[in-house]
């Protein structure tokens, strides 16, 4: 018999330890949760069923197919790294015991990250022809010099990582939520933008559903922050703010441009950058530019700041998009919380 056994001592058994993974409870406060868990049930898309078919390769050039190959892989610093950061937080609603829709909701958005994943892939590997454009043989002195930016952004990502293990377990959800947010408003615009521009039906197809994902994503932080923003500690203010700084550094590489102090990149890199978008957009892959993306990237901080201002939360200073602010310094990769 195991030793360990008591039920033969006593009538009931001892409290749980919290935080305990599992709730063994059901509640629902947030309406608003279960309307979210809904659509996402009906808007289910499978980025292998996409029309494919229509997509030659063969029509671009090895220019243009590198450059909209670098893109996605830009994209996937971003995506790919999405649904284990996603899968982390979902498990993270269980130990706190979140509402039973806020868990489903969690659930939705790591498969849709999966499913952001996925496309990114799909993408690349027809472009390319290889797993990868890190285990790709360039065709071009264009594609040599993107592979290049490709392993300098994989080697930045990289460092997120293991701040973001050390964030989770440490931070409220409300705290959490502040971050997600920046991520979802921010991708929400610039995939409708991509959606807008892009001539290709398989990727106009695509950004459509996956602009439609990060809107319901943006939909469940708003909730969620309406619900615990009221009820905020003055202690956990300031770290929203700090997030928000963060988030803008990092995700200001895929939405406008890498900030220099930041990112750890070569010298070339941001001229590599904008020569791949300049090709995506003469070959109709529609990434906005320059001014297009700061105009968007400054809209997305706009939102984000109404939305902390209304519960007397600081909004960190973003010079680089005309926003005035508090000054938040001494930021770095593992820090950040922010995720797609
Ligand atoms: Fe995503
Ligand atoms: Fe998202």
């Amino acid at each position: 018999m195991n030793k360990d056994k008591i039920a033969h001592l006593q009538d009931m058994p001892p409290a749980t330890p919290q935080p305990n993974v599992y709730p063994l409870s059901w509640k629902t406060v947030t309406q608003k949760a279960e309307e979210v868990w809904e659509a996402s049930r009906r808007e289910v898309w499978d980025p292998a069923k996409l029309p494919w078919d229509t997509f030659d390769v063969e029509s671009y050039t090895w220019e243009e197919r590198e450059s909209i190959a670098y893109w996605w892989s830009l994209l996937s610093v971003f995506d790919a790294s999405a649904p284990p950061v996603f899968a982390e937080a979902f498990v993270k609603t269980y130990e706190v015991h979140e509402e039973d829709a806020i868990r489903r909701c969690f659930f939705s958005v790591t498969q849709d990250e999966q499913n952001h994943e996925q496309m990114c892939g799909l993408a690349i590997t027809k472009l390319l022809e290889a797993p990868s454009y890190l285990e790709y043989e360039p065709k071009t002195e264009l594609g040599k010099r993107l592979q290049k930016n490709v392993a300098w952004l994989y080697y930045n990502g990289g460092r997120y990582w293991t701040g973001y293990k050390q964030a989770v377990p440490k931070y409220s959800m409300a705290v959490l939520f502040s971050s997600f947010l920046m991520g979802e408003i921010a991708a929400a615009t610039i995939f409708h933008q991509m959606a807008a521009n892009c001539t290709e039906p398989v990727f106009q197809e695509a950004f459509k559903n996956i602009g439609r994902d990060e809107g319901r994503h943006m939909a469940i932080c708003l909730t969620v922050m309406e619900r615990d923003y009221p009820n905020l500690s003055e202690a956990e203010k300031p770290i929203i703010t700090k997030q928000i700084r963060a988030g803008y550094l990092f995700l200001s590489a895929v939405l406008f441009e890498p900030p220099e102090d930041f990112w750890d990149l070569p010298a070339d890199f941001l001229t590599n950058q904008r020569e791949a978008e300049e090709n995506c957009r003469t070959a109709g892959f529609g990434v906005p530019t320059y001014d297009a993306k700061k105009e968007n990237w400054r809209s997305a901080m706009l939102n984000l700041k109404s939305v902390l201002d209304k519960y007397d939360t600081a909004f960190p200073a973003i010079p680089e998009v005309g926003i005035t602010g508090e000054e938040v310094n001494d930021i770095d990769m593992e820090d950040i919380i922010p995720v797609f």
